[in-house]
C-alpha cells in the first residue's frame, strides 16, 4: 500500500506497534525513501495523544488481531481490542484537518453466520443480510468485532468506505495463511512424501495483494465510494483447495500428489465475493492470475523465509 501511495506522489505515515508486523528490509527500504514517517506506536495511544499529527487526507485502518490461531486462543482480546482499535482509528480520523476518506478493513467472515445457515448467494453480494455465528464460539469474536467496527464506521459521521477483504495473499503476510503454509510445506517435502491438505474440496477465490491495494486505493479516492460497503477480492477463478495445492506443488517444482486430510472445523465450503459493485465503482477487476500470484509469493518466501 505504502509503495503504491508513494508512486502516486503521496506522503505516507505508517503506524504499527509491530505486534504482528515485521521490521524487515522491505519496510526499511520504504522508510529510507525520505517520504515516509514510520510511527512505532499502539494505535490506541496515538489516538489519545493530542500532539499526534493532523495532516492526513486518507486513513487506512488495517490494525487488528487477526489469524485463526490468535482468534481461537484470545477471543476476549480479539473482540474488545478490535472494536477499541476501530474506535481509536475513528478518533484519529476525526482530528485530521483535511480528511477525505477513512477506509476500514472489515472481513469476508462477516458473512460466516449466513453461510452456515445456507442464507447466502454465491457469489456473495454486499447486500447479504448478516447473521451471527454462535456467540460462545471463540471464532465468532473476530467476525463480531468487524461487524461492530462496521457499525461504528456507519455512525461516525465521517466519509468512510468499508471494505470486506476475501482471501488476499502475497509476500510479507507471515505464515498464518493457507498459501504461505502450503508453499512452506511443499518446499520442505522429502522425496516420496505427499502433500497433506485439509478441506481439499472447499472452494475459494484468491486475490493477489497488488490487486487488493489497487482496489482499496481507488475506493479511497473515488467520491462515489464514500459511504459504501464493498467486497475486496476476486470473483474468479473459484478453485478448490486441492487445485490450489497442485498449483503450489508445480510452482515449487515438486512432482508428487496431494493427500486429502479432514476439513478444518468452521471452514466454509464455498467462499466467493460478488465483485460487481466494487468493479463498477473502482473500475478495477483483479487481474493477477493465481499461478502468477503464487509464483511471486513463492519467490519472496523462498528468499526471505524458507532458508
Ligand atoms: N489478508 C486477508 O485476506 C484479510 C481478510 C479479511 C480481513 N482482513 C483485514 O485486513 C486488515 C489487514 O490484514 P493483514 O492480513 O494485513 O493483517 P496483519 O496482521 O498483517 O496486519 C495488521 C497489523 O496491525 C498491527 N497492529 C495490531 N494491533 C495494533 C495496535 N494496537 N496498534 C498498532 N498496530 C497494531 C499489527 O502489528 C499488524 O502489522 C486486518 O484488519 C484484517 O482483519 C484481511
Amino acid at each position: 500500500m505504502a509503495q503504491r501511495l508513494l508512486r502516486d506522489g503521496h506522503e505516507v505515515a505508517i503506524l504499527d506497534d509491530f505486534s504482528r508486523g515485521r521490521r524487515d528490509p522491505d519496510l526499511a527500504a520504504i522508510a529510507d525513501s525520505g517520504k515516509v514517517r514510520l510511527i512505532d506506536a499502539d494505535l490506541r495511544a496515538a489516538a489519545a495523544d493530542p500532539a499526534f499529527p493532523r495532516d492526513s487526507s486518507l486513513v487506512f485502518h488495517l490494525a487488528a488481531i487477526v489469524g485463526v490461531q490468535s482468534v481461537l486462543e484470545r477471543p476476549y482480546d480479539t473482540l474488545f481490542r478490535n472494536v477499541t482499535l476501530t474506535d481509536a482509528a475513528i478518533a484519529l480520523s476525526r482530528r485530521q484537518d483535511r480528511l477525505e476518506r477513512l477506509i476500514f478493513a472489515s472481513t469476508s467472515e462477516v458473512y460466516a453466520g449466513s453461510v452456515e445457515r445456507g442464507q447466502v448467494a454465491i457469489p456473495t453480494p454486499e447486500s447479504t443480510a448478516l447473521t451471527l455465528t454462535e456467540l460462545d464460539k471463540p471464532r465468532t469474536s473476530y467476525l463480531l468485532s468487524k461487524i461492530c467496527g462496521e457499525s461504528l464506521c456507519h455512525y461516525a459521521g465521517l466519509p468512510v468506505t468499508i471494505m470486506r477483504p476475501h482471501n488476499v495473499y502475497g509476500p510479507r503476510m507471515g505464515m498464518a495463511h493457507v498459501i504461505p503454509q502450503l508453499l512452506e510445506r511443499a518446499h520442505r517435502l522429502r522425496e516420496g512424501e505427499r502433500l497433506g491438505v485439509h478441506s481439499i474440496d472447499h472452494t475459494r477465490t484468491f486475490c493477489f495483494i497488488d490487486d487488493a491495494v489497487e482496489m482499496m486505493l481507488r475506493a479511497a479516492t473515488t467520491p462515489a465510494c464514500a459511504g459504501e460497503t464493498l467486497n475486496l477480492g476476486a470473483q474468479s477463478p473459484e478453485v478448490t483447495i486441492g487445485r490450489l495445492a497442485e498449483i503450489v506443488l508445480s510452482t515449487v517444482g515438486r512432482r508428487t500428489a496431494v493427500e486429502p486430510l479432514p476439513a478444518h472445523p468452521g471452514s466454509p465450503v464455498r467462499r466467493c465475493p460478488d465483485m460487481a459493485r466494487t468493479s463498477w465503482l473502482t473500475g478495477h477487476v483483479a487481474g493477477v492470475s493465481l499461478e502468477e500470484g503464487v509464483a511471486r509469493t513463492h519467490d519472496w518466501y523462498r528468499r526471505h523465509f524458507f532458508t
